[in-house]
């Protein structure tokens, strides 16, 4: 069965959840279009994931993916915690910041998250960094709904199927946000999409899509030739009218700047692309002091709004994947439309 039948949607293109930048509305109209809209809950508390999922049925009748992150919640450092307060102390002093609010919150996936969703059914819920516990897994698909994870490696995508996925992401290196890593921390295991989707797909016997550095119709067809059965892209949509990228980060992303990419930890603790901007230049991209995901997001968050109160994007994450080619101000239907080349006669 074809991916698109298996998920009911008309097209292979999965719009990729991207969290603190898209909500619904990006997802409504993706999945409109006939690909597959995502809501990002990462970032969401339980109330605020149903009011997503409620918006989202209340304008469409089409498939949706929800996304969750399941990482383990680390213990404070509070060591750790001074090393990098230390670290960043010359920006805070910059920016007379004194005071530090709690950061945002990532929580994992859990029972009250699937009691959010469950009145819904989404269609698909998909998760990064792993799978939650077999019994949150039991829980989701008891009403039906497929599930998906990102493999950055072979052996994560052996894992995922293993434990349960239905569909696993091929994440390539090129992608934009967090890696997906879940069995290794080693920077050196990660491989591109033309690497490591082929090998993924000989290695698993559930579907495989493509995600990372995919920007046009034939970008989507090269996957699909490759034995993706669907490509998942979030850089290509974050220009998009419906999505809720803030001006700064529209100002990188259609800039020069978007043409330097790197992997960083500094703004959460985990691997993650962005835009090279100041505060990647001048730590590096991966410090030894930031905290544990997603610790190290607190006092960086608040450089950053002390930083984009005067305009500046040096402490904001600018997540963006190595290619940003396909980025344009357009509505997310025509994007979806013409990445699908599916495109309607003017
Ligand atoms: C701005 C941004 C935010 C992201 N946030 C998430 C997220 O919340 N959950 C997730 O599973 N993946 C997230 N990703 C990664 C995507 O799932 C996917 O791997 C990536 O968009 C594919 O590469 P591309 O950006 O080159 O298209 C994010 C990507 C971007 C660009």
């Amino acid at each position: 069965m074809s991916i698109v039948d298996y998920l009911g949607i008309e097209l292979p293109i999965i719009q990729s959840p991207m969290a603190g930048v898209q909500d619904h509305r990006l997802a409504v109209a993706v999945s409109e279009a006939g690909g597959l809209g995502s809501i990002p809950c990462a970032m969401l508390g339980a109330d605020a994931i149903a009011a997503e999922l409620s918006a989202f049925r209340a304008l469409s009748d089409q498939p949706v993916n929800v996304n969750f992150f399941c990482h383990q919640v680390p213990q404070a450092d509070a060591r750790r915690e001074t090393g990098w307060r230390n670290a960043l102390q010359p920006y805070l002093n910059e920016y007379g910041v004194s005071t530090i609010p709690p950061g945002p919150d990532r929580n994992p996936f859990d029972q009250a998250a699937a009691t959010a969703i469950a009145p819904f059914r989404p269609e698909v819920v998909s998760f990064h960094f792993g799978l939650p516990s077999a019994e949150l897994i039991h829980r989701v698909k008891s009403w039906g709904a497929r599930v998906m994870s990102s493999a950055t490696t072979v052996d994560e995508a052996r894992w995922l199927e293993a434990h349960g996925a239905d569909i696993v992401i091929a994440q390539g290196y090129e992608a934009g946000g967090h890696r997906g890593m879940f069995l290794s921390d080693d920077l050196t295991t990660q491989m591109g999409t033309m690497s490591l989707l082929p090998q993924i797909v000989r290695s698993v016997r559930i579907p495989v899509v493509a995600a990372g550095g995919i920007a046009d119709e034939r970008g989507v067809k090269a996957a699909l030739a490759m034995g993706a059965t669907a490509v998942q892209m979030g850089t290509a949509f974050l220009l998009c009218d419906e999505a809720g990228t803030s001006a700064i980060h529209r100002r990188a992303l259609k800039s020069a700047d978007s043409s330097h990419t790197a992997v960083t930890n500094l703004f959460s603790g985990r691997p993650a692309r962005s835009i090279v901007n100041r505060v990647i230049r001048e730590l590096g991209p991966i410090s030894e002091l930031a905290p544990a995901f997603p610790l190290a997001a607190t006092s960086i968050a608040a450089l950053r709004k002390a930083a984009e109160r005067h305009n500046s994007g040096d402490f904001t994450p600018l997540w963006s994947g190595q290619n940003t080619s396909g980025c344009s101000e357009v509505s997310a239907r025509e994007l979806t439309l013409a990445l699908a080349g599916a495109l309607e006669p003017a």
